[in-house]
């Protein structure tokens, strides 16, 4: 198949991560109040991956009145480890279950050896990583028959191998493997807080035309470093930074992330209402 000639993503406006604490209060709604405002919903991969049972009962409700987007945890596609097929493979089939509009990974590693340590490992910037990674990401390409979306991930460690700054490093893969961005704002914050650059460095450095998603979030400030925690609402720095954001990457679909610490539905909607309006405005100044 030749990837390369598949459709773009639509635009889907503002979106929530769907969440078990959510189940409920979203099936119990009128759909069309609801689909105003959380206009779509980003699913966990790995939570529906397993036939049967409520998770994928509670995703096929959704899915019938909202866009589901699919972003994925363990694709691992930094590691020196052979691409999971197995893993792919239920992938593949929850994608044509769900149609998502976009499916997405970290740019990252999870694990080596065999041993998943389950985090989100940043990868030394080097042309031997690009050519790696960006090898893998046309694996998996071919095999799903369709580009995905690769997310920058927090980090809290650099390597001294390292000889790009990483929004070079995201861009030359994405480039070469020809796929997508999901861009976390919050993710740039704490990544720039935690290795002292300038975030609106990373905001140019990125091509506006591979980046179809943002994510936004809230985390913990220890004071002399950030650890990304997902667990407090969005703060302002990266609502400014989201701001932006929109001014470069116009239209990209947003959606807010939130993982602990999960308040009422209607609490997260009035975040992703500051999201929108935030947007509406930088889109007006820049009409
Ligand atoms: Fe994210």
């Amino acid at each position: 198949m030749n990837i390369s000639a598949t459709p773009l993503p639509p635009y889907l406006g503002f979106g929530l991560g769907l969440r078990v604490d959510h189940y409920e209060s979203i099936l119990e709604s009128r759909v069309a109040d609801l689909r105003s405002k959380v206009n779509w919903f980003e699913a966990i991969s790995e939570n529906y991956l397993v036939p049967g049972g409520k998770p994928l009962y509670y995703l096929d409700r959704v899915r019938r009145d909202w866009p589901v987007v699919l972003h994925g945890v363990s694709m691992s596609i930094g590691s020196k480890d052979p691409l999971d097929f197995d893993y792919l493979k239920k992938l593949k089939a929850l994608i044509a279950r769900v149609e998502p509009p976009w499916v997405s990974d970290h740019l990252c590693f999870t694990g080596v050896g065999g041993k998943n340590l389950h985090d989100l490992l940043p990868l030394p910037y080097t042309e031997e990583a690009i050519r790696h990674v960006a090898d893998r990401v046309t694996q998996v390409q071919d095999f799903l028959g369709r580009r995905i979306l690769l997310e920058n991930v927090s980090s809290y460690i650099t390597y001294r191998s390292s000889e790009i700054p990483e929004w070079e490093f995201l861009s030359a893969v994405c480039e070469r493997a020809d796929c997508e961005i999901l861009l976390d704002v919050n993710n740039i914050y704490v990544s720039s807080f935690n290795h002292e650059f300038d975030p609106r460095d990373y905001l140019a450095g990125v091509p506006v035309a591979r980046v179809r998603q943002f994510h936004l979030a809230g985390h913990m400030n220890h004071g002399d470093y950030i650890v990304d925690t997902h667990d407090h609402p969005v703060i302002d720095p990266v609502w400014d930074l989201y701001a932006e954001a929109v001014r470069r990457f116009p239209n990209v679909s947003t959606m807010i992330e939130r993982d602990d610490n999960i308040p009422p539905l209607g609490e997260l909607i009035a975040e992703l209402e500051h999201a929108r309006h935030i947007a509406a405005r930088v889109m007006a100044e820049a009409a």
